[in-house]
């Protein structure tokens, strides 16, 4: 499975990502940006068995996000929950390796996409520390609702922070695309 998007701000030429599935030859790449010490304070590493079973298990989607001219690797994503009699499904992590560029924001909305359309979810949901506001920030715009907030949830070096804790219902990104608020090349 390729999805594909661009998205377009007033602020920033648009950017263009498409997600691959993950594979063994790229878990070096995943495990560098994981280590990388710009994404440390909003992420909990996986080891890489981890990353070799979310990449087999049915229920995980392991992506590679492909960006720029070259598409080369960008970052990557992960959702789990792909089999949830509930059709809930959580994007469980998404780390780009050069910030602030649209990445981000445009592997968001395909991660939606799949999600939503190729995985039929009815509820798609995340928890971001409370610290990060840029991923806070992006989620919120890109149309994800506040749920709540778990106290003190996770360890950092320099004690606890909370877990923010958003979603999408799939009636929501419908009304959102309706709405022209989601882009899809
Ligand atoms: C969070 C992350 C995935 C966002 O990707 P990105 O490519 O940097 O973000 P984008 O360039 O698409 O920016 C999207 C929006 O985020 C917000 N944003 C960007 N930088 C920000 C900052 N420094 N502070 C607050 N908000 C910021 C903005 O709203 C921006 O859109 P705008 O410029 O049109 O207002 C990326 O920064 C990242 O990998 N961070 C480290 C790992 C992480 O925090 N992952 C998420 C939790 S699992």
């Amino acid at each position: 499975m390729t999805a594909t998007a661009s998205t377009a701000t007033t602020a920033r030429t648009p950017a263009r990502v498409r997600l691959r599935p993950t594979m063994q030859s790229d878990l070096d790449f995943v495990l560098s940006l994981e280590q990388d010490e710009s994404n440390l304070p909003f992420i909990t590493p996986w080891e890489r068995t981890q990353h070799e079973a979310a990449i087999r298990f049915p229920d995980f989607r392991h992506f590679i996000i492909e960006g720029g001219a070259g598409l080369d690797a960008a970052g990557f994503v992960i959702l789990i929950g792909c089999r949830s009699p509930h059709q809930s499904i959580e994007l469980k992590r998404m780390v780009v390796h050069d910030k602030g560029q649209g990445y981000g924001r445009a592997a968001l909305r395909v991660a939606k996409k799949v999600a939503f359309d190729d995985l039929g979810a009815h509820r798609f949901w995340l928890d971001v520390k409370e610290r990060n506001s840029r991923a806070q920030t992006l989620y919120a715009h890109e149309g994800f609702v506040l749920e709540g907030r778990l106290r003190d949830a996770v360890r950092t070096s320099d004690g606890h922070d909370s877990l923010i804790v958003m979603s999408m219902l799939a009636a929501e990104f419908a009304q959102r695309r309706a709405q022209g608020q989601e882009m899809f090349s």
